[in-house]
């Protein structure tokens, strides 16, 4: 399987997805879109295309608390209104809660419908819309339930991020910053440089960015191992992240909690192999320098690590499962820090806001 064939972009991917629109066409087309890619997005796709005036458009509303099966309870439902058949196609627009929970529905209406996505965030770009990973969470645990199934295309079109806020630019900025650092120096070392979540939004930086990504998917579709690679930051995030929602009113986003999960597991990777400290400051600096720093409402402990025993990504619930970092480009998986120094990781996090470093 090469996943990269199917990832377009500029004018060969508009060009593209008129070819796929006009294919698709008979069977029908059913776009999937948020309440604002329905207000932002979608007429600039029509615009661009023809062909979709007779499409079925299904709207969902964004938050992650609607990223459960009810939401794709009510897809299936339009889906059966709309009489989709096998052969129909389901566009995703929007970011990566439409294509998690839209590539889930298509996947499993009538055993699986074609589906595409156009993502229009910089994370669905870069991350969430590759890879084939689609679900929705249970009982507010990240992505409990989904299957692998891979988009029939992606099409990546950066004049959708126009009218992307900054905070949700900052929030793929993170995911950029953890695809450099599994990557090389070479790429990480670049986005140091550019120090911009703006500058990086443009189809040349996202195509490179997402194609790390591509690669490692290309090589263990079903996570057996170096995929488990991508999940640095991500034990701590996907908890900081959890706990988040659970305390504050405007919770933080995705990748503002990986941008966290990226320093802590950085710290656990200089002390379990020797990561280098100067990485770790210039990783540090970066994020204190573009993100504001998070105030845990308790103490972190056991209701932290709690949340990371749930993350799916731990195979037991007994050890803390990470990815981590020898050195830049160089990652390490199935790794078992033990709790004292995820800890100890969550306290140098904490101590950066009074400017102690290491
Ligand atoms: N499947 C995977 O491999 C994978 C990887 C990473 C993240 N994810 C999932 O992705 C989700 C987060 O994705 P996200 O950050 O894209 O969030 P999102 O889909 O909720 O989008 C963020 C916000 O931006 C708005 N928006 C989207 N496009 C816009 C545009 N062009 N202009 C203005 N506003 C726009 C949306 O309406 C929403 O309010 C999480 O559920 C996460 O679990 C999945
Ligand atoms: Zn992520």
């Amino acid at each position: 399987m090469n996943i990269s064939n199917s990832l377009y972009s500029g004018d060969d991917g508009w060009s593209h997805l008129q070819e796929v629109i006009a294919e698709y066409k008979k069977s029908g087309i059913y776009i999937l879109v948020d309440e604002n890619t329905i207000e932002l997005c979608l007429p600039i796709l029509k615009a661009k295309c023809s062909g979709l005036e007779d499409a079925m458009v299904i709207e969902i509303h964004s938050s992650e608390s609607n990223k459960t099966i009810a939401t794709v309870e009510k897809i299936w439902q339009q889906l059966v209104v709309g009489n989709a058949v096998r052969n129909s196609l389901m566009i995703c627009l929007g970011g990566g809660l439409t294509t998690d929970v839209g590539g889930f529905a298509a996947a499993t209406f009538k055993r699986g419908i074609n589906f595409i996505h156009i993502p229009t965030t910089l994370l669905a770009m870069v991350d969430a819309s590759l890879g084939g990973k689609t679900g929705v969470n249970l009982n507010s645990v990240k992505n409990q339930i989904g299957v692998f199934a891979l988009p029939k295309a992606v099409f990546v079109f950066e004049e959708f991020l126009k009218t992307l806020p900054a905070r949700q630019k900052l929030s793929g900025y993170a995911e950029m910053l953890k695809h450099a650092m599994i990557h090389s120096e070479k790429l990480f070392g670049k986005l140091i440089v550019l120090n911009s979540h703006e500058k990086v939004c443009n189809e040349a930086n996202i195509l490179e960015s997402a194609s790390v990504k591509m690669d490692i998917v290309n090589s263990d579709f079903t996570e057996t191992g170096l995929r488990k690679a991508l999940n640095f930051g991500h034990t701590i995030g996907h908890a900081i992240e959890s706990y988040s929602q659970k305390y504050d009113s405007d919770p933080l986003l995705h990748g503002e909690a990986v941008a966290i999960g990226l320093i802590c597991e950085s710290f656990i990777s200089m002390r379990m192999f020797g990561l280098d400290k100067n990485d770790l400051k210039r990783l540090a600096n970066l994020v204190s320098w573009h993100f504001p720093h998070y105030r845990f409402k308790t103490k972190p402990g056991d209701e932290l690590l709690a949340l990371m025993c749930h993350d799916k990504k731990n195979s037991s619930t007994s050890q803390l499962n990470f990815s981590l970092l020898r050195k830049i480009g160089d990652p390490v998986y199935d790794q078992f820090p033990g709790e004292k120094l995820v800890l100890e990781s969550l306290h140098f996090y904490i101590n950066l806001e009074v400017g102690f470093f290491v």
